[in-house]
């Protein structure tokens, strides 16, 4: 026996009944349902061109967000709202005003891309509600989207322009209701191509799926799992999914840590993160991947794929936090750093998962750090990743973390140089002897990212730019060390 996958789409409710779990939303609009408006660029969620807005209840609020349906599975939609370009034109005709600003501004060529463009500019409209968007709130809806012939100007033109034009209202109290009437009082269990698909609602539904079916995949967000399919080719065992489980989501702060689910939204966890560390992490939230990526995937799925070159690793480990662990007999809590055992090796025992990330709020004297370097400044992998967190004591180092992604086979302290700085006076001296530490700590490797010499030189300077920042005498703000706060963003 298999539950239909029931989501809202056109005005009502469209059931799947026999697609393998690992279709992708995109294949099923274009391949089955002939709705091909949505476009395939890359396949791997960085062009933008098969961008949706999804709906769901999150919290018993309606919440509409931008994906890429390229690396989406349509079981994920269960419950769920799929909008796509179609709907945007209204009963009438007319175009919406996010398609006649595109071609009141010339936002247009080719086209290829502009489907994408007018649901990030439409997920962008609902949220606005009239206001027009900032530079900055265009520039980051518009982080996942890429046009190779028409330039941006005239399309961020088109974001300022469309809501100037009459507002069109979007009716979310009746798509609440009607997500609230699809909503399962238990898992979903779906069978399609010989594989399932389980969607949980509670922990301990999924503590006990994930015991009674240990080969089975976990699937979070989808934005690193859904690659394995689209460009790896690989054939996934069955699946459990965690985006149902609302306990999973949950945000709280306790015992001096803020404690955020596995589940929570790269979004989400970093907006409260950043509550916290504003000046500390607000440009490498913006800097991780684009929003349709960041409303997707999530933190515990980040910590969870342990990639050496994944962004929150070095300053969630610079900032001493915790992973917590659930499985059948029970939880444990580790130090993060003591989670990564080797390449792709976690201390996951069988049937256990990541339940939450415990991370340590700011205390006085502590002076937090975190820079990626990427050929990008959006949505690009990085070279090298940087954490630095040292609490000073009348210029005395009386506490010191540092973690670096890119430098080695997992995200990993930088002991020796933390030896020569811990109890030190934060002098040029020390610096240096620190800087010259670092080539015990790492050896790099060279990949097409980087060179292994690039890393390590630039692993020593970041940690001298820290300095700059945090010496006890007249250290520089960020604006004059920073590139793209001196130049915006180039
Ligand atoms: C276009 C693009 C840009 C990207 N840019 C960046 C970037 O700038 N920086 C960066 O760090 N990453 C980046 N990524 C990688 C990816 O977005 C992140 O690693 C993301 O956090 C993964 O989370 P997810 O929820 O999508 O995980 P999924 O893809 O669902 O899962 C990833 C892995 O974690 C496991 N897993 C997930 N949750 C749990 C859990 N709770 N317990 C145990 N195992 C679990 C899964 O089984 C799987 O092995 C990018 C990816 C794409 C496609
Ligand atoms: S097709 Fe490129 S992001 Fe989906
Ligand atoms: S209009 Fe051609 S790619 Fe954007």
């Amino acid at each position: 026996m298999s539950d239909p996958i029931r989501f809202y789409y056109r005005g009502e409710v469209h059931e799947v009944h026999d697609a393998a779990p690992t279709r992708t939303i995109l294949q099923h609009l274009r391949e089955d349902l002939h709705c091909t408006g949505t476009k395939e660029g890359c396949g791997e969620g960085d062009c933008g061109a098969c961008t949706v807005v999804v709906g769901s209840i999150e919290n018993g609020q309606l919440e509409l967000k931008t994906v890429n349906s390229c690396i989406q599975f349509l079981p994920t939609l269960d419950g769920k709202a799929l909008f796509t370009v179609e709907d945007l034109q209204q009963p009438n005709g007319a175009l919406h005003p996010v398609q006649q600003a595109l071609v009141e501004c010339h936002g247009s060529q080719c086209g290829f891309c502009t489907p994408g463009f007018a649901m990030s500019l439409w997920g962008m409209y609902l949220k606005q509600d009239g206001k027009t968007p900032s530079r900055a709130q265009i520039d980051d809806a518009l982080s996942g989207n890429l046009c190779r012939c028409t330039g941006y100007r005239p399309i961020i033109d088109a974001a300022q322009r469309m809501t100037e034009l009459p507002r069109v209202a979007f009716d979310g109290d009746t798509l609440a209701g009607e997500l609230r009437g699809l909503q399962r009082d238990a898992s979903l269990d779906y069978a399609g191509a010989g594989k399932r698909f389980h969607a949980p609602r509670t922990l301990e539904e999924l503590v006990r799926l994930r015991a009674g079916y240990p080969r089975a995949l976990l699937l979070a967000g989808s934005t690193d799992v859904g690659l394995w399919v689209t460009k790896q080719m690989r054939e996934l065992d069955d699946i459990i999914y965690l985006g149902q489980v609302e306990e999973l989501k949950r945000i709280a702060e306790r015992d001096g840590m803020i404690e955020i689910g596995a589940g929570a939204t790269l979004n989400d966890a970093y907006a409260a993160v950043c509550h916290y560390y504003p000046d500390e992490l607000s440009e490498l939230w913006q800097r991780f991947a684009s929003l349709p990526i960041r409303n997707a995937g999530t933190l515990g799925g980040n910590v969870a794929n342990g990639s050496p070159i994944g962004d929150s690793m070095p300053w969630l480990i610079a900032l001493g936090s915790q992973v917590v662990l659930r499985g059948p007999d029970g939880g444990r809590v580790l130090a993060l750093e003591d989670f990564y055992l080797g390449y792709q090796q976690k201390d996951l025992r069988p049937g256990e998962f990541v339940q939450a990330l415990r991370v340590p709020l700011p205390h006085a004297g502590l002076r937090l750090r975190t820079y990626k370097l990427s050929k990008r400044f959006d949505q690009d992998i990085s070279a090298v990743c940087a954490a630095f967190a040292v609490t000073l004591e009348g210029g005395r180092i009386a506490r010191v973390r540092i973690a670096f992604g890119g430098m080695a086979a997992t995200p990993k302290r930088a002991a020796a140089a933390e030896a020569v700085l811990a109890g030190r006076t934060w002098t040029e001296d020390v610096l240096a002897e620190a800087m010259a530490a670092l080539e015990q700590d790492y050896a790099p490797l060279t990949d097409m990212r980087a060179s292994s010499a690039y890393r390590m030189q630039a692993a020593r300077n970041l940690l001298r730019r820290f300095w700059i920042e945090t010496r006890p005498a007249d250290p520089l703000p960020r604006e004059a060390v920073n590139a793209f706060a001196l130049g915006g963003n180039v």
